[in-house]
Protein backbone atom coordinates (compact mmCIF):
# COMPACT_ATOMS: atom_id res chain seq x y z
CA UNK A 1 0.00 0.00 0.00
CA UNK A 2 1.04 3.37 -0.90
CA UNK A 3 -0.39 7.39 0.67
CA UNK A 4 -2.64 8.26 -1.62
CA UNK A 5 -2.14 12.45 -2.12
CA UNK A 6 -5.64 14.34 -2.93
CA UNK A 7 -5.86 17.04 -4.70
CA UNK A 8 -8.88 19.02 -4.18
CA UNK A 9 -9.44 21.73 -6.79
CA UNK A 10 -13.16 22.06 -7.14
CA UNK A 11 -13.74 25.73 -5.52
CA UNK A 12 -10.14 26.38 -6.87
CA UNK A 13 -10.32 29.61 -9.50
CA UNK A 14 -8.95 28.44 -13.20
CA UNK A 15 -6.13 30.97 -12.21
CA UNK A 16 -4.94 29.09 -9.26
CA UNK A 17 -5.31 25.12 -10.98
CA UNK A 18 -1.52 25.60 -11.84
CA UNK A 19 -0.01 26.11 -8.94
CA UNK A 20 -2.11 23.91 -7.03
CA UNK A 21 -1.37 21.21 -9.15
CA UNK A 22 2.37 21.71 -9.95
CA UNK A 23 3.14 18.44 -7.04
CA UNK A 24 1.03 16.47 -8.95
CA UNK A 25 2.23 17.47 -12.70
CA UNK A 26 5.91 16.70 -10.90
CA UNK A 27 5.24 13.18 -9.44
CA UNK A 28 3.19 12.32 -12.68
CA UNK A 29 6.43 13.46 -14.86
CA UNK A 30 8.77 11.22 -12.73
CA UNK A 31 7.38 8.24 -12.61
CA UNK A 32 4.29 8.62 -10.46
CA UNK A 33 0.14 7.50 -11.04
CA UNK A 34 -2.04 10.38 -10.91
CA UNK A 35 -5.93 9.89 -11.30
CA UNK A 36 -7.42 13.11 -12.90
CA UNK A 37 -11.27 13.98 -14.05
CA UNK A 38 -11.88 14.59 -17.63
CA UNK A 39 -14.62 15.78 -19.24
CA UNK A 40 -15.74 12.27 -19.60
CA UNK A 41 -14.56 9.87 -17.00
CA UNK A 42 -11.57 10.41 -14.13
CA UNK A 43 -8.43 8.40 -16.23
CA UNK A 44 -5.28 6.86 -14.17
CA UNK A 45 -2.25 8.72 -15.66
CA UNK A 46 1.50 8.29 -16.21
CA UNK A 47 3.81 9.32 -18.50
CA UNK A 48 3.28 7.14 -21.73
CA UNK A 49 7.32 7.01 -22.66
CA UNK A 50 8.17 5.58 -19.20
CA UNK A 51 7.42 1.66 -18.96
CA UNK A 52 8.02 1.23 -15.47
CA UNK A 53 5.15 3.81 -14.68
CA UNK A 54 2.67 2.18 -17.37
CA UNK A 55 2.89 -0.97 -15.93
CA UNK A 56 2.09 0.42 -12.81
CA UNK A 57 -1.36 1.25 -14.40
CA UNK A 58 -1.81 -1.95 -15.49
CA UNK A 59 -1.39 -3.70 -11.74
CA UNK A 60 -3.06 -1.32 -10.15
CA UNK A 61 -6.18 -1.46 -12.52
CA UNK A 62 -5.53 -5.24 -12.58
CA UNK A 63 -5.84 -4.92 -16.52
CA UNK A 64 -4.82 -7.00 -18.84
CA UNK A 65 -1.78 -6.71 -20.99
CA UNK A 66 -3.43 -6.36 -24.66
CA UNK A 67 -5.29 -3.56 -24.12
CA UNK A 68 -3.94 -0.50 -24.93
CA UNK A 69 -4.08 2.58 -23.44
CA UNK A 70 -5.06 6.44 -24.70
CA UNK A 71 -2.52 8.80 -24.94
CA UNK A 72 -3.82 12.27 -23.44
CA UNK A 73 -1.97 15.79 -24.62
CA UNK A 74 -2.44 19.36 -24.14
CA UNK A 75 -1.51 20.57 -27.58
CA UNK A 76 -1.53 19.62 -30.71
CA UNK A 77 2.03 20.85 -31.07
CA UNK A 78 2.63 17.53 -28.82
CA UNK A 79 1.10 15.43 -31.50
CA UNK A 80 3.94 15.34 -34.27
CA UNK A 81 6.64 14.19 -32.23
CA UNK A 82 3.93 11.03 -30.99
CA UNK A 83 2.10 9.85 -34.89
CA UNK A 84 3.11 9.66 -38.35
CA UNK A 85 1.98 11.87 -40.88
CA UNK A 86 -2.22 11.30 -40.75
CA UNK A 87 -4.97 11.73 -43.35
CA UNK A 88 -6.44 15.59 -42.97
CA UNK A 89 -10.07 14.15 -42.19
CA UNK A 90 -8.05 13.43 -39.00
CA UNK A 91 -7.38 17.54 -38.77
CA UNK A 92 -10.52 18.26 -39.76
CA UNK A 93 -12.07 16.37 -36.84
CA UNK A 94 -8.97 17.79 -34.59
CA UNK A 95 -10.36 21.01 -35.35
CA UNK A 96 -13.87 20.35 -34.86
CA UNK A 97 -13.66 18.57 -31.19
CA UNK A 98 -10.64 18.67 -29.47
CA UNK A 99 -10.34 19.84 -26.89
CA UNK A 100 -13.81 17.04 -26.60
CA UNK A 101 -14.20 13.36 -25.90
CA UNK A 102 -13.02 11.86 -29.12
CA UNK A 103 -10.42 9.42 -29.08
CA UNK A 104 -8.56 9.32 -32.62
CA UNK A 105 -6.51 6.09 -33.95
CA UNK A 106 -3.44 7.12 -35.48
CA UNK A 107 0.18 5.27 -36.78
CA UNK A 108 2.26 5.90 -33.85
CA UNK A 109 6.39 6.74 -34.52
CA UNK A 110 8.70 4.11 -33.27
CA UNK A 111 10.09 4.19 -29.96
CA UNK A 112 9.03 7.23 -28.80
CA UNK A 113 6.21 5.69 -26.40
CA UNK A 114 6.43 2.87 -23.97
CA UNK A 115 5.75 -0.30 -25.56
CA UNK A 116 2.84 -1.20 -23.45
CA UNK A 117 1.04 1.61 -24.12
CA UNK A 118 0.30 0.49 -27.74
CA UNK A 119 -0.18 -3.13 -26.54
CA UNK A 120 2.01 -4.38 -29.74
CA UNK A 121 -0.07 -2.42 -32.22
CA UNK A 122 1.08 0.15 -34.97
CA UNK A 123 -1.05 2.48 -34.10
CA UNK A 124 -1.96 4.80 -30.46
CA UNK A 125 -5.41 6.32 -29.76
CA UNK A 126 -5.27 9.81 -28.79
CA UNK A 127 -7.42 12.78 -27.46
CA UNK A 128 -7.22 15.97 -26.19
CA UNK A 129 -9.42 16.94 -23.01
CA UNK A 130 -11.65 19.49 -22.42
CA UNK A 131 -11.25 19.67 -18.87
CA UNK A 132 -9.65 22.74 -16.86
CA UNK A 133 -8.17 20.28 -14.35
CA UNK A 134 -6.83 17.57 -16.66
CA UNK A 135 -5.56 20.51 -19.22
CA UNK A 136 -3.53 21.91 -16.25
CA UNK A 137 -1.95 18.89 -15.16
CA UNK A 138 -1.09 17.90 -18.51
CA UNK A 139 0.77 21.00 -19.52
CA UNK A 140 2.77 21.12 -16.36
CA UNK A 141 3.65 17.35 -16.72
CA UNK A 142 5.18 18.25 -20.23
CA UNK A 143 4.44 14.64 -21.24
CA UNK A 144 2.63 12.58 -23.04
CA UNK A 145 0.44 11.23 -21.01
CA UNK A 146 -1.24 7.36 -20.87
CA UNK A 147 -4.58 6.79 -19.43
CA UNK A 148 -7.43 4.60 -19.19
CA UNK A 149 -9.99 5.39 -16.92
CA UNK A 150 -9.37 4.90 -13.36
CA UNK A 151 -10.83 2.03 -11.93
CA UNK A 152 -10.22 -1.50 -11.24
CA UNK A 153 -10.73 -3.24 -14.83
CA UNK A 154 -14.28 -4.62 -15.02
CA UNK A 155 -15.73 -1.95 -13.15
CA UNK A 156 -17.63 0.59 -13.94
CA UNK A 157 -15.59 4.09 -14.54
CA UNK A 158 -15.59 6.54 -12.39
CA UNK A 159 -17.49 9.89 -12.83
CA UNK A 160 -17.06 11.46 -9.10
CA UNK A 161 -13.49 11.06 -7.33
CA UNK A 162 -14.85 9.27 -4.15
CA UNK A 163 -15.33 6.15 -7.06
CA UNK A 164 -11.36 6.17 -8.04
CA UNK A 165 -10.23 5.77 -4.16
CA UNK A 166 -12.98 3.28 -3.80
CA UNK A 167 -11.14 1.19 -6.38
CA UNK A 168 -7.36 2.86 -5.97
CA UNK A 169 -6.97 4.16 -2.77
CA UNK A 170 -3.33 2.99 -1.40
CA UNK A 171 -2.66 1.74 -5.07
CA UNK A 172 -1.78 5.30 -7.01
CA UNK A 173 0.17 8.36 -6.19
CA UNK A 174 -2.51 10.42 -5.94
CA UNK A 175 -5.97 11.84 -7.05
CA UNK A 176 -6.92 15.39 -8.38
CA UNK A 177 -10.56 15.76 -7.20
CA UNK A 178 -12.36 18.63 -9.44
CA UNK A 179 -16.07 16.94 -8.29
CA UNK A 180 -18.38 15.35 -10.77
CA UNK A 181 -17.20 14.65 -14.96
CA UNK A 182 -19.50 15.83 -17.37
CA UNK A 183 -20.32 13.17 -19.86
CA UNK A 184 -20.24 10.54 -17.38
CA UNK A 185 -19.68 7.85 -20.42
CA UNK A 186 -15.84 7.50 -22.25
CA UNK A 187 -14.97 9.04 -25.57
CA UNK A 188 -15.52 8.01 -29.01
CA UNK A 189 -12.92 5.91 -30.22
CA UNK A 190 -12.50 6.66 -34.13
CA UNK A 191 -10.20 5.08 -36.98
CA UNK A 192 -10.11 6.47 -40.50
CA UNK A 193 -9.89 4.28 -43.25
CA UNK A 194 -8.22 6.46 -46.15
CA UNK A 195 -9.50 9.93 -46.29
CA UNK A 196 -13.73 8.92 -46.91
CA UNK A 197 -14.69 6.54 -43.86
CA UNK A 198 -14.96 7.27 -40.24
CA UNK A 199 -15.02 4.13 -37.93
CA UNK A 200 -16.27 4.24 -34.68
CA UNK A 201 -14.40 1.53 -32.82
CA UNK A 202 -16.36 2.39 -29.55
CA UNK A 203 -19.54 4.93 -29.38
CA UNK A 204 -19.13 8.01 -26.79
CA UNK A 205 -19.46 11.61 -25.72
CA UNK A 206 -19.58 13.00 -29.48
CA UNK A 207 -21.77 11.01 -31.41
CA UNK A 208 -22.66 10.08 -35.08
CA UNK A 209 -24.58 12.57 -35.94
CA UNK A 210 -22.09 15.35 -34.67
CA UNK A 211 -19.00 13.23 -36.56
CA UNK A 212 -21.26 13.31 -39.60
CA UNK A 213 -21.72 16.77 -39.25
CA UNK A 214 -18.53 17.63 -39.05
CA UNK A 215 -16.87 15.98 -42.00
CA UNK A 216 -20.03 15.68 -44.60
CA UNK A 217 -18.33 13.95 -47.27
CA UNK A 218 -17.39 10.79 -45.14
CA UNK A 219 -18.82 7.83 -44.57
CA UNK A 220 -19.28 6.75 -41.20
CA UNK A 221 -19.56 2.59 -39.93
CA UNK A 222 -19.51 1.01 -36.72
CA UNK A 223 -17.69 -1.95 -35.91
CA UNK A 224 -19.66 -4.60 -34.86
CA UNK A 225 -19.04 -6.60 -31.82
CA UNK A 226 -19.08 -9.58 -33.84
CA UNK A 227 -15.99 -7.81 -35.74
CA UNK A 228 -14.66 -6.79 -32.68
CA UNK A 229 -14.50 -10.31 -31.06
CA UNK A 230 -13.11 -12.11 -34.31
CA UNK A 231 -10.35 -9.49 -34.98
CA UNK A 232 -10.44 -7.15 -31.71
CA UNK A 233 -9.44 -3.72 -33.76
CA UNK A 234 -10.30 -1.77 -30.41
CA UNK A 235 -9.36 -4.55 -27.87
CA UNK A 236 -11.05 -3.38 -25.29
CA UNK A 237 -14.50 -3.82 -26.65
CA UNK A 238 -14.31 -7.57 -26.44
CA UNK A 239 -13.62 -7.31 -22.57
CA UNK A 240 -16.45 -7.20 -19.63
CA UNK A 241 -17.09 -3.75 -18.91
CA UNK A 242 -18.70 -1.54 -16.63
CA UNK A 243 -20.55 -4.38 -15.05
CA UNK A 244 -22.45 -3.97 -11.27
CA UNK A 245 -22.04 -7.39 -8.84
CA UNK A 246 -25.52 -8.18 -9.76
CA UNK A 247 -26.60 -9.76 -12.92
CA UNK A 248 -27.74 -7.08 -14.85
CA UNK A 249 -30.09 -7.90 -17.73
CA UNK A 250 -31.09 -5.42 -20.33
CA UNK A 251 -35.05 -4.78 -21.27
CA UNK A 252 -36.05 -3.72 -24.48
CA UNK A 253 -39.57 -3.16 -26.47
CA UNK A 254 -42.58 -0.81 -25.75
CA UNK A 255 -41.99 0.91 -22.66
CA UNK A 256 -45.64 -0.24 -20.80
CA UNK A 257 -44.24 -3.63 -21.69
CA UNK A 258 -40.88 -3.42 -20.57
CA UNK A 259 -42.27 -2.37 -17.12
CA UNK A 260 -44.97 -4.94 -16.50
CA UNK A 261 -42.21 -7.57 -17.59
CA UNK A 262 -39.47 -5.97 -15.46
CA UNK A 263 -41.86 -5.73 -12.28
CA UNK A 264 -43.08 -9.52 -12.98
CA UNK A 265 -38.93 -10.20 -12.75
CA UNK A 266 -38.39 -8.53 -9.52
CA UNK A 267 -41.60 -10.17 -7.95
CA UNK A 268 -40.46 -13.81 -9.07
CA UNK A 269 -36.23 -12.54 -7.79
CA UNK A 270 -37.96 -11.20 -4.14
CA UNK A 271 -39.97 -14.42 -3.24
CA UNK A 272 -36.62 -15.86 -4.45
CA UNK A 273 -35.50 -14.12 -1.62
CA UNK A 274 -32.95 -11.86 -3.83
CA UNK A 275 -32.17 -8.53 -3.35
CA UNK A 276 -33.16 -7.12 -6.82
CA UNK A 277 -32.59 -3.76 -8.63
CA UNK A 278 -34.46 -1.67 -11.40
CA UNK A 279 -32.48 1.24 -13.31
CA UNK A 280 -35.18 3.02 -14.86
CA UNK A 281 -36.21 6.45 -16.58
CA UNK A 282 -37.96 8.86 -14.80
CA UNK A 283 -41.43 8.74 -16.73
CA UNK A 284 -42.22 5.45 -15.00
CA UNK A 285 -40.43 5.59 -11.88
CA UNK A 286 -42.79 5.07 -9.62
CA UNK A 287 -44.43 2.39 -11.50
CA UNK A 288 -41.44 0.10 -9.84
CA UNK A 289 -41.47 -1.74 -7.02
CA UNK A 290 -37.95 -3.25 -5.94
CA UNK A 291 -35.09 -2.99 -3.16
CA UNK A 292 -33.67 -0.54 -5.09
CA UNK A 293 -34.93 1.59 -8.30
CA UNK A 294 -32.78 4.27 -9.28
CA UNK A 295 -33.43 6.82 -11.87
CA UNK A 296 -32.06 7.44 -15.17
CA UNK A 297 -33.62 11.18 -15.43
CA UNK A 298 -36.39 11.48 -18.09
CA UNK A 299 -35.87 9.71 -21.56
CA UNK A 300 -36.19 12.33 -23.52
CA UNK A 301 -32.63 13.83 -21.91
CA UNK A 302 -30.15 10.98 -22.44
CA UNK A 303 -27.27 13.22 -21.55
CA UNK A 304 -28.63 12.92 -18.32
CA UNK A 305 -28.43 9.41 -18.08
CA UNK A 306 -25.21 8.96 -19.63
CA UNK A 307 -23.91 11.12 -17.00
CA UNK A 308 -25.78 9.25 -13.78
CA UNK A 309 -25.03 5.68 -15.43
CA UNK A 310 -21.93 4.47 -13.65
CA UNK A 311 -22.83 6.09 -10.40
CA UNK A 312 -26.02 4.26 -10.76
CA UNK A 313 -23.97 0.87 -11.36
CA UNK A 314 -21.56 1.74 -8.19
CA UNK A 315 -25.07 2.42 -6.20
CA UNK A 316 -26.27 -1.12 -7.16
CA UNK A 317 -23.41 -2.60 -5.86
CA UNK A 318 -23.35 -0.71 -2.55
CA UNK A 319 -26.83 -2.05 -1.49
CA UNK A 320 -26.07 -5.62 -2.60
CA UNK A 321 -28.72 -5.83 -5.57
CA UNK A 322 -28.04 -9.58 -6.81
CA UNK A 323 -30.48 -9.22 -9.72
CA UNK A 324 -30.75 -5.92 -11.64
CA UNK A 325 -33.23 -4.79 -14.96
CA UNK A 326 -32.98 -1.97 -16.90
CA UNK A 327 -34.92 -0.02 -19.49
CA UNK A 328 -33.55 0.54 -22.61
CA UNK A 329 -33.18 3.82 -24.60
CA UNK A 330 -33.66 5.15 -28.49
CA UNK A 331 -29.70 5.11 -30.15
CA UNK A 332 -30.10 8.72 -31.59
CA UNK A 333 -27.16 10.73 -30.49
CA UNK A 334 -25.62 9.74 -27.24
CA UNK A 335 -28.21 7.52 -26.71
CA UNK A 336 -26.22 4.94 -28.98
CA UNK A 337 -23.10 4.89 -26.38
CA UNK A 338 -25.22 4.80 -23.54
CA UNK A 339 -27.25 1.30 -25.12
CA UNK A 340 -23.53 0.25 -25.58
CA UNK A 341 -22.09 0.44 -21.95
CA UNK A 342 -25.51 -1.11 -20.55
CA UNK A 343 -25.67 -3.97 -23.25
CA UNK A 344 -22.14 -4.51 -21.97
CA UNK A 345 -22.69 -3.95 -18.40
CA UNK A 346 -25.44 -6.54 -18.72
CA UNK A 347 -22.94 -8.85 -20.13
CA UNK A 348 -25.09 -8.84 -23.17
CA UNK A 349 -27.44 -10.59 -21.24
CA UNK A 350 -30.71 -8.61 -23.45
CA UNK A 351 -33.94 -9.30 -23.32
CA UNK A 352 -36.71 -8.41 -26.14
CA UNK A 353 -40.15 -7.99 -24.75
O1 LIG B 1 -12.91 9.01 -22.09
C1 LIG B 1 -11.97 8.23 -22.17
O2 LIG B 1 -11.56 7.79 -23.26
C2 LIG B 1 -11.27 7.84 -20.87
C3 LIG B 1 -10.63 9.08 -20.29
C4 LIG B 1 -9.82 8.80 -19.05
O3 LIG B 1 -9.85 9.73 -21.26
N1 LIG B 1 -10.31 6.80 -21.09
C5 LIG B 1 -10.66 5.52 -21.37
O4 LIG B 1 -9.62 4.65 -21.50
O5 LIG B 1 -11.82 5.16 -21.47
P1 LIG B 1 -9.77 3.07 -21.47
O6 LIG B 1 -8.39 2.57 -21.40
O7 LIG B 1 -10.68 2.66 -20.38
O8 LIG B 1 -10.35 2.69 -22.88
C6 LIG B 1 -9.53 2.82 -24.01
C7 LIG B 1 -10.21 2.20 -25.22
C8 LIG B 1 -10.15 0.70 -25.16
O9 LIG B 1 -11.35 0.16 -25.65
C9 LIG B 1 -8.96 0.40 -26.09
O10 LIG B 1 -9.03 -0.89 -26.62
C10 LIG B 1 -9.11 1.49 -27.14
O11 LIG B 1 -9.53 2.61 -26.40
N2 LIG B 1 -7.82 1.79 -27.79
C11 LIG B 1 -6.74 2.38 -27.26
N3 LIG B 1 -5.74 2.44 -28.15
C12 LIG B 1 -6.21 1.89 -29.29
C13 LIG B 1 -5.66 1.64 -30.58
N4 LIG B 1 -4.41 1.96 -30.89
N5 LIG B 1 -6.44 1.05 -31.51
C14 LIG B 1 -7.70 0.72 -31.21
N6 LIG B 1 -8.28 0.90 -30.01
C15 LIG B 1 -7.55 1.48 -29.06
MG1 LIG C 1 -12.02 1.72 -19.06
Amino acid sequence: MITTNVWSVERLPDEQLGAELSAAASCLKHGGLIAFPTETVYGLGADARNSAAVERIFSAKGRPSDNPLIVHIADRIQLDALVLPYPELASVLMDSFWPGPLTIVLPVRTNVLSPLVTAGLSTIGVRMPNHRAALALLEQAGCPVAAPSANRSGRPSPTLASHVMEDLAGRIDGLVDDGATGVGLESTVIELVGEQLIRILRPGGITREALQAAAPDASIDSASDQELDSAPRSPGMKYTHYAPQGELVLVQGEPANVAAYIQEQVDRAARNGERTGVLAFEERLAQYNADRVLSLGSEVELNDAAHRLYAALRTFDESGAQRIWSESSSEQGIGAALMNRLAKAAGNRVVRV
